[in-house]
């Protein structure tokens, strides 16, 4: 496996970053997952422009301008040979000293890595995931907007222990106020009465690059989107719901709270959504090769 590290590609092993690094000593910087299929990268430039948003909230000059991100992206997919995988794109503040001082982290990191991922396995897509709602709320805005893709997610790292724990596939994350936000990797959506609805960016929703997909594909099937305050009582009396995310793509959720959602099976807005999105997959996006 070859790695991008600032500009210049490593073997796995020799891909090292310092200890000194503020991305590990603080969880300073940000990162974006993006996915390849058939030798096609799914919505780049989406990732790419919401890379740059996330270090510009956090003052954090990113060395690359977007084209030459773009084409590194390309080239450290290229460099393994691949046509299906997953890519990791991390840019931290850089080496400084022990404090928390960034003017004192002179260059940020950027490392990038192509991989293949597998999040939830082919059956629950099939027949749907439990979720669990998690005692651990979602960032407020006023502390650190949840639409920085950073790399502080120590709050839904220990709502996803939750989720494991409770032996469910994914964990519902509340904000403060008690509105459903989203999941601990993932947007979530209902399907009542033939609308979907999602909750709103405010109320503390990452902006999904695959939640903008789903808008796109409701609006060419005719479907109303909205984005209500939503509480788990909307998510108990559901017609359908289903998770979007870049490594999940669009999965149905069948139970909450071991309430069952619906018929307790994947429903065909649902269903219809996940074969638009395989569609969109398989014949759009940047060529690698
Ligand atoms: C907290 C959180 N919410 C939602 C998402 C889904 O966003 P996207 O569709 O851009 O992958 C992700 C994954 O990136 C995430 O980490």
């Amino acid at each position: 496996m070859k790695i991008y590290l600032d500009g210049e590609f490593y073997e796995k092993e020799n891909a090292k970053i310092s200890v000194f690094d503020h991305g590990l000593l603080y969880g300073d910087g940000v990162f974006e997952g993006i996915r390849f299929y058939h030798g096609r990268v799914f919505r780049l430039a989406e990732h790419i422009d919401r890379l740059h948003d996330s270090a510009k909230a956090i003052c954090l000059q990113i060395p690359q301008t977007k084209f030459e991100m773009i084409d590194a992206v390309l080239a450290t997919i290229r460099q393994n040979e691949l046509q299906d995988g997953y890519v990791r794109l991390v840019v931290t503040r850089g080496s400084g000293d022990l404090g928390l001082n960034p003017a004192l982290c002179p260059r940020p990191t950027v490392f990038i890595i192509a991989s293949r991922i597998t999040l939830y396995p082919e059956e629950m897509y099939r027949h749907g995931l439990h979720v669990v709602t998690c005692a651990t709320r979602r960032i407020p805005h006023g502390a650190l907007s949840p639409m920085v893709k950073s790399l502080n997610y120590l709050n839904n790292v220990l709502a996803k222990i939750e989720a494991q724990q409770a032996g469910a596939g994914e964990g519902l994350m509340l904000n403060e106020q008690g509105f459903v936000a989203e999941c601990t990797g993932d947007n979530i959506f209902t399907v009542k009465n033939g609308k979907i609805l999602t909750p709103a960016i405010s109320s503390g929703a990452l902006s999904g690059i695959t939640r903008q997909v789903t808008f796109e594909m409701a609006a060419e099937l005719g479907i109303a989107i909205s984005e209500p305050d939503m509480t788990r009582y909307d998510i108990f009396t559901a017609d359908e719901c289903f998770l979007t995310g870049t490594a999940a793509e669009v999965i149905p959720v069948v139970k909450l709270d071991s309430r069952v959602i619906g018929d307790g099976v994947p429903g065909p807005v649902t269903r219809a959504l996940i074969e638009r999105f395989h569609q969109l997959t398989e014949t759009t996006g940047t060529a690698i090769y």
